[in-house]
């Protein structure tokens, strides 16, 4: 399974935070945003990832995360020359996906809950038959891309940001995704917006039967950082759990050790090279913590 992070646009709603940088490089409490989606493909066991975003910022991201070796992932990027919608990723991205099952984050979605890991390793296996969506529910439906379902969790439909909601399940903005979405995505025509919709991608999916509803329960939590409202809500519960627990969310070094991508030893040298920072310091003692269970 290859993973694409979508990480462009321009970020205008939050102007003027994002005239000079990208919205997914700001940070959430205290690492940059597009972290967060990182880590939930690492939890996931992708290693292949490509990010996308526009021609401006994507140096930016080269920057932050190089090729990835350092994390034990194989990083490339892609230019989004300007933002034709969500499923345009599966266009950019189709040489990168070749012929293999793909997932799509956003760069701007936050997924936080215990059992993430075992909930990606079932979506994978569904994958392989269709796609996979997450539903949460929220009070807000009326900005999301909305899905019906049935007594059985099924996918019915799905509305993009309808007036009247049918229901009050939000599709978030994580999808896997059989080999078919290349073909199925080249054949999107742009809607009355003017952008390819993930929303007519994953309808063609129901239309076959093949679309799988995943809903997150309520102990999940699902935020986007869209607005600045947002940004501080999600900065604010970042802020809350790392300090009651002693323990970081969507720390990809950690999140790299814990998968086995990285050894112990390869996590003090990352922890080492931000020595300066408390994120350095943290990372410092998980490896110390380990070496002296270890000896
Ligand atoms: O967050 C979940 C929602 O994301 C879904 O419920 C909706 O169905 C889906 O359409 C999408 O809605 P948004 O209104 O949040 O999409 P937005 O245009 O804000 O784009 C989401 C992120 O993707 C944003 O951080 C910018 C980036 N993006 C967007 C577009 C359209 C790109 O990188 N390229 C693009 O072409």
């Amino acid at each position: 399974m290859k993973g694409i992070i979508l990480a462009g646009g321009t970020g205008s709603r939050l102007f003027p935070a994002t005239l000079a940088t990208s919205k997914q490089l700001l940070p959430v409490y205290d690492k940059p945003m597009i972290y967060y989606p990182l880590s939930v493909l690492m939890a996931g066991g992708i290693r292949d990832i490509l990010v996308i975003s526009s021609p401006a910022d994507l140096p930016a991201f080269r920057r932050l995360l190089g090729d990835g070796t350092r994390l034990g992932l194989r990083i490339s990027y892609a230019e989004q020359d300007r933002p034709r919608g969500l499923a345009d990723a599966f266009r950019v991205g189709r040489d990168f996906i070749g012929g293999d099952p793909v997932a799509l984050i956003l760069g701007d979605n936050m997924f936080h809950g215990e059992g993430l890991g075992q909930m990606l390793a079932r979506a994978i296996t569904l994958a392989s038959k269709g796609a996979v969506v997450f539903p949460y529910r929220v009070a807000n439906p009326q900005h999301y891309g909305v899905v019906e379902l049935d007594e059985q969790f099924h996918a019915v439909g799905i509305e993009e940001k309808p007036e009247h909601p049918k229901s009050n399940w939000a599709v978030t903005g994580l999808y896997f995704y059989d080999n078919q979405v290349v073909e199925l995505a080249a054949g999107l025509k742009p809607s009355k917006r003017g952008e390819l919709e993930i929303t007519d991608l994953n309808n063609l999916y129901i239309a076959k039967g093949q679309l799988f509803a995943m809903p997150l329960s309520r102990g999940f939590a699902w935020m986007d950082a869209g607005t600045e409202e947002a940004l501080l809500q999600a900065s604010q519960y970042v802020a809350a759990i790392e300090a009651r627990q002693g323990l970081k969310i969507a720390c990809i070094e950690e999140e790299a050790w814990r998968m086995g991508f990285i050894d112990t030893d390869q996590l003090a040298v990352l922890g080492q090279s931000l020595a300066a920072s408390a994120y350095g310091q943290y990372l410092l003692a998980l490896a110390q913590r380990h070496k002296n269970i270890r000896n």
